[in-house]
This record gives structure tokens, sequence and C-alpha cells, in this order.
């Protein structure tokens, strides 16, 4: 894939028109605000190769599982993000022809992801069979201030001749999913009125009830003047549009301003949507279309105070990095917390827009650290929300007692697609035990222990308890028949990151319950009262964690990943031919699975995790034998090695490891961007920006920094929010800089210094 797009430190830009990319720059130049998004489809038809995609976060499909044979314990659907109704369209004709980029010579295209400001913009001329040429300039965002608009500026010149502009602005619910399992269409019309200037379409999904009701307004100016229209209504099944036509002269601008509000019946009564979609349009066109995008800049630059990372010396460095940031506050802004994280956002099909364990292990700690804890606080309580769920998902699937959580969810039932892998992959349990914990350990917020951690941590020591068994040859307790984090190989027994994040979690479950008996008795009799739980269930616990089988290979001084890896060919990465990389697209399943190559990080996935129980040789000899074997092809992993190669000093294999995901879509490095961004492995790479290179921790309620300049950069510098505080942490090649943007003193540990940076001044530590 060549690189295409320019070089800068604010703005996504392309130049130039390439059908053959186009799906890739929908991708990329996708926008949102955590309660919709949408790709970066054109305004105007366009009849080229294009995946159309516009969602509403939570308004999903449970599109029937295909299978070959049935299987007891197979989930009944695979929730589908759902594209939704077009709300962007506006078709344009000149003097009868339409204007379809795939028709029309085109000049002068730029498309710009503005990410400073939020908004997209794309500018170009269209040449006509005849040599006449149009101008086209479009600019549309979707509102992080009031979440239900988005709004459109859309202008169109004639440069060279008079011209006879048919102009059609629609609400189109007709489309499908491209992903759809029996190539079915899943919405149904309800209701539609098309009015002079004004349109409502609602539309319902076939199953669930889901309904999504469009209210559009437009107004049309020429020469800075209003034009008063007698509009043509249109209404088909699942359609309805305005058709104006004007008349512009040679030179004249014609603008359109189109106004949508999306309301839906996750947020209001069936009866309440039209006048709720129309309360919020008529509040947004009264503002007008340059006031709400002022309002808009005004609202990003609000998050960029709180999450820009600036990097110095390096514009391809700075603009990957301000992307993965633009793009994780447009998919998730916290507000919500029935709302999640999908893998891709809202920039594409794949994965379902479901939540999978990315959430907990990668995605977390950036809104930790860059937005108000109420933020994190949110994806925690998604889960909370979803444990009786998780409950019957574990007697679903023969178990007496626990919760586990599932793979693949979007109300918090099992609904993956791919039996193989996923379904054994118990170890995501884990991982939502590891982001109370993780939380808790940022925020100090320990009422959230009493009030939801402890339940969901109890339900899962119980699963843990269940799951595993105890063989008196060993005098321990194994687990079998599991898939760690790397899918390369499934069904394995005593995955080694499973037996430990397992065992930790029954150990900090004694530990909340611990504190809480000491330190809210009433709440800490209540909740045992409530999960019934018994002292032999602790004491169950207590042994397990004592008698837990861990594989290890003593000589090599590692833990094994599975009981049978040493058995596999051990074959480091350099040593294969390169033509075979990547596996998942040269290698048969079958040679994979048996194959000494690790998809992702899995005993360093713990040794990340549980990175105080370890010492600085024993990461050192896990990483150095792992390393070799890991082939990074998920977009999760890097993340991980870069972060634990930082630890070690390995600062080349460091900043090696971040490049992999930095640029991962922007330069398409997987080959797979126009099925959509890598939204949570975006995560990865900010992680390991101040993980990694700002080497932050926190323990025992203080920041730690160990920060290094990778000597790529100039400087770097990053925002963390910490306990009522928020740093600007700035690392050059000699010296370190932390400033307290706040008035909250903070203290940090810097080399293993304590410091109190006090509110709104610096200090400086020498590297
Ligand atoms: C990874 C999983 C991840 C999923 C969704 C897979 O390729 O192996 O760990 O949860 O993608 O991002």
């Amino acid at each position: 894939m060549k690189q295409y797009l320019k070089l800068n430190e604010w703005s996504i830009i392309e130049e130039g028109f390439d059908p053959h990319l186009h799906e890739n720059s929908e991708s990329i130049f996708s926008i949102g605000n955590g309660y919709m998004g949408q790709r970066a489809n054109f305004e105007e038809q366009y009849s080229g190769s294009s995946l159309q995609g516009s969602y509403m976060a939570g308004v999903y499909y449970p599109d029937k599982t295909r299978v070959g044979w049935w299987k007891n314990g197979y989930p009944e659907y695979f929730a589908k993000v759902l594209n939704s109704t077009n709300w962007i369209g506006i078709d344009i004709e000149i003097n009868g022809t339409p204007l379809d980029l795939a028709k029309l010579t085109v000049k002068d295209f730029v498309r710009e992801l503005n990410m400073k400001e939020g908004y997209l913009s794309r500018s170009f001329t269209a040449v006509l069979e005849d040599g006449k040429e149009v101008k086209v300039e479009a600019v549309r965002f979707v509102s992080i201030m009031q979440h239900e608009i988005g709004a459109i500026r859309y202008a169109v010149t004639p440069v060279n001749f008079d011209a006879d502009l048919t102009i059609t602005p629609y609400l189109d619910g007709d489309v499908k999913n491209k992903d759809s399992n029996y190539d079915e269409k899943f919405w149904l019309e309800v209701y539609k009125e098309a009015g002079k200037g004004t349109a409502a379409l609602t539309v319902k999904t076939k199953k669930l009830d889901f309904h999504v009701t469009s209210v559009m307004q437009y107004d049309i100016v020429k020469n800075g003047q209003k034009l008063t229209l007698d509009p043509q209504t249109i209404e088909q099944e699942k359609y309805v549009a305005n058709q104006v036509k004007v008349q512009a002269g040679k030179g004249e601008q014609v603008v359109i301003f189109k106004y949508v509000a999306n309301v839906t019946s996750r947020d209001y009564g069936l009866g309440e949507l039209l006048d709720a979609g129309r309360e919020a349009l008529a509040k947004a066109v009264a503002k007008g279309f340059d006031q709400l995008k002022a309002e808009q800049a005004q609202g990003w630059a609000n998050k960029w105070k709180e999450s820009d990372i600036v990097i110095e010396g390096d514009v391809a460095a700075q603009q990957a990095i301000r992307f993965n940031i633009f793009q994780l506050n447009q998919t998730y802004s916290g507000e919500d917390d029935r709302l999640n994280i999908g893998p891709k956002g809202f920039t594409g099909e794949k994965y379902g827009g479901s939540t999978y364990w990315d959430t907990e292990a990668y995605c977390l700690p950036f809104y930790l650290s860059t937005a108000d804890s109420s933020i994190a606080r949110n994806l925690l309580i998604y889960r909370y929300k979803h444990l009786e769920k998780a409950k019957e998902n574990a007697r679903k699937l023969g178990f007496t007692k626990g919760a586990l959580y599932p793979m693949v969810t979007m109300n918090g039932e099992e609904c993956h697609n791919e039996w193989e892998i996923t379904f054994e992959e118990i170890h995501r349990n884990g991982a939502i035990a590891y982001a109370i914990y993780n939380y808790v350990n940022y925020t100090g917020d320990k009422s959230y222990l009493g009030q939801y951690g402890l339940e969901v941590l109890a339900e899962i020591s119980r699963f843990w308890e269940e799951r595993v068994h105890y063989v008196p040859a060993k005098d321990q307790y194994v687990m079998l028949g599991v898939t760690g984090p790397n899918e390369y190989e499934n069904n394995v027994n005593n995955n080694w990151y499973t037996n430990r994040i397992a065992a930790w979690t029954m150990e900090y479950t004694l530990e909340v319950l611990d504190y809480l008996k000491q330190n809210e008795p009433a709440s800490y009799s209540e909740l045992v009262d409530k999960l019934q739980l018994q002292e032999t269930e602790t004491a169950k616990w207590k042994e397990i964690i004592a008698k837990m089988y861990y594989p290890v290979d003593e000589e090599r001084g590692i833990f094994l990943q599975q009981d049978g890896f040493l058995d596999k060919e051990l074959l480091p990465v350099k040593d294969l031919d390169p033509k075979h990389l990547p596996l998942n697209q040269n290698w048969s399943w079958d040679r994979i699975l048996r194959s000494v190559y690790i998809k992702q990080a899995d005993v360093l996935q713990g040794l990340y995790f549980l990175g105080d129980r370890y010492d600085l040789d024993t990461k050192k000899r896990n990483f150095d034998f792992y390393e070799p074997f890991t082939v990074h092809e998920s977009s999760l992993s890097p993340c991980v090695h870069s972060i634990l190669a930082c630890e070690l000093g390995y600062q080349e294999k460091a900043y090696e490891m971040y490049l992999r995901t930095a640029r991962l879509d922007l330069d398409n490095y997987n080959n797979d961007t126009e099925d959509g961004l890598h939204i949570t492995s975006m995560a990865g790479t900010w992680m390991s920006v101040v993980q990694g290179f700002g080497g932050l921790k926190v323990k025992d309620g203080v920041l730690h920094l160990n920060p290094f300049n990778p000597g790529h950069w100039k400087s770097f510098s990053f925002k963390v929010m910490f306990r009522g505080s928020r740093l600007n942490v700035n690392v050059t090649e000699k010296v370190v800089t932390i400033t307290n943007e706040t008035e909250t003193p903070a203290a940090v540990n810097v080399y293993g210094n304590a410091y109190t940076v006090n509110g709104l001044s610096n200090i400086t530590v020498n590297i």
C-alpha cells in the first residue's frame, strides 16, 4: 500500500482522488462523537466502490449465527453494529448530469480530517463531459457538544458556465450491512414525512425493536442570501427527500446547510422520538452552522487539553499519535454506561461493534489518564450491569456458580461468531477483574469496591474455582482446555497467563473482602449476604491460590505459555523465510495452531499486568525467550512488548514495537484499513508512549515516572490526569519537566525520587 496521506501535525490530508484508495480513506477520515459516527462516505451519490457506514452507538442487530454443524454452547447470534439511516445524503445534478466522482473527471481533490477542531472537509473540481467545471467544498461534523446533531455545509460553484442545479437533501433508511449473514436488510420503516425544507424518518430494526428517528432541515444560500424555494417532496420506502432547483450563474456559489438530529429508542420512548428529534434539531438550527462549528472547536480544544501528546522533531509520529487519540475520543465519550468500545469503533463493520476484553486490557488506561475518572468508571459499570447475564452464561456452559463474561458482547450475552477461537478464551474474565484493580489503584476510588467491584470479583472468582480442578498426583490445581491471549494455539492445558490471572483474581477478591470488612463493615455484611458468600468458598480460593499449577522451564528460568510449549519446533521468526509472513495470510490454520509462533503477548501480558510482582530478571528472561517467537499479528501485541522493552532498557526494541502500531492505519501496514480502523490498538499506542517511554505507573497512590527519550524525537510530552491534578510531562534528551496545570498539588516519583509539584508550577529533573 502506498503512503498517500500528507504529513501534518494536526490534520490528515489526502490530495488527489484515487478511487482504489477510497474505501481506505473512508475508514481513516471517519468522524464520531461517542454517540454516533460514520465512515467518510460522500454526501453526493457515488457509484464507485464504497462501504457505506453510519452507526448509532448501542443500536445493533442479533444476526443469526451461521455455522456448519450446530453444537451446544454456540451463541444464538452474532451482534452487528448496524449501518443505519444515511443522513448525510445530498444528491446534486448539474444541468441534468449527476455529480458522481466515479463518473466524472476529478481535479484538485483534497480531503482533510481536522483533528484540532473535529471536522471533515473535502474540496474538488469536477469536470463534466463538455469541459464544464464545478467546484465543491464540503465540511461536516458530528457535534461533541450536542451529541444527536450532525451538520453539513456543502457549497457548489459552477466555475465556467451558468448552471441549473438540482439539489436533493435526503434521509435514506434503506441501507444494509455488508456483513449480513443471510444478505438480509435489518430495517423496517415506521414513519416518514417530507415537508418543505424538512423531513423526518423513523425506522426500526427487524429484531429487538430499536427505533431510530432522523429529522433534517436545510437552508440554501446564494450570494449570501437565503433562498426561499418551493421544494418538491419525495417519499419512497424508508426514504424521504426534498428536491429544489437553483440557478447559479458562472462563479456563483450555492451553499447547502444541512442539519440532522438522530435520536434513538435507547434514550426516548417510542412516542417521544419525533418530538425529541425536532427539539434537538431546532436548537441546532437556531445556532446555525458557524456557531455549531465554533462550539465543536471549543469542545475539541478541551479534549486536547486533557489528552494531547506532543512530539517534537518527527511530524509523522506527531500526526500518528494525535490520530490515535482523536479516534479514541471520537469512539467513546463515557457519559453513557450502556456503551463501550468496539475494536473498530464507528469506522467499519468488522468485529460487529461489540465489546471485547480489549476495553479492559488496553483501553481503560487511556481513559483513566486523559479524562475525568467517571469516564473510566462507566466502562467498569458497563460490566457490572452485565453481571447477571455473565452468571447466566456460566450456567449455560454447565457451571453451577460464578460468572463468565462473554468474549464478545453487546448486551452481556455471548455473541462471538468464531467458536473455535473465542469460546475458550476464558482469560477475558481475568481482564475484567484486573480492570477493577487498575481503576481503584489509579483513582484511589475505593468506594467502587463496595458499591460494585466486589460482586463482580466474587462471581469471577467463583467461576475460576469451578473451572480449575485438583490433580492428586500433582497436589495442584490445573486448568485444561483453554485458549490464552495467543489465539495461535487452541485448547491448550495450563496456559500460564490464564492460570495466573485466575489465581490473581482470587487473591484480589480476598484482599477486597478484607478491606471492606475492616473499613466498610456494614456494606461488607450486606454484600456477604447478597452474595451468600460462604467461608468454605474463601477457604477454597486460598487453597487454589496456594496450589495453582504454573508450567515453568526451570532451566531457562521462564514461565511456559502452556504445558506443551517446549515440544514445538523452536524456530525464531527471524529464521522464517519472510514470504511466510503474515502467517494468517499464508499458512493453513492447522499449521499455525501447532507452530511456536505467538500472535500476541501472552505470558508477557501477564508480566505486564502483574509487573510489580516480578523482578526485572524474570521479565528479561521471559521477554528474551518469547519476543523472538512473536509475530504480532494482533495489533494489540506490540504495545505490551514495547512497554516491557522500555522497562528492560531495550530502547531500540521499544521504539521498533511502538512504530508497529503508531501508523498502522495511516500507512495501512496490515492491508485491512478499508475494513475500519484498529481503534482498540490505538489505545495501545498511547500506552507505549505514556507507560513505555514515560514509564508511568501508580504505586501506593503515587504517580511514578521513569521517562526516557527514544532518541528519534527532540522531545515529547504527554498529559496525565491524576487524582484531581492534571500534569504535563515533557521529556527532552536531558531533562524531564513536569508542569502542574491545575491548582491541586501532586505527589510524583521520578526515577525513584519523591517530589511534590505544586499547583500551577513545575519541577525539572535531569535524565
Ligand atoms: C485478538 C483479540 C482481540 C480481538 C478484537 C483479535 O485479533 O487476538 O485479543 O480481542 O482481535 O480486537
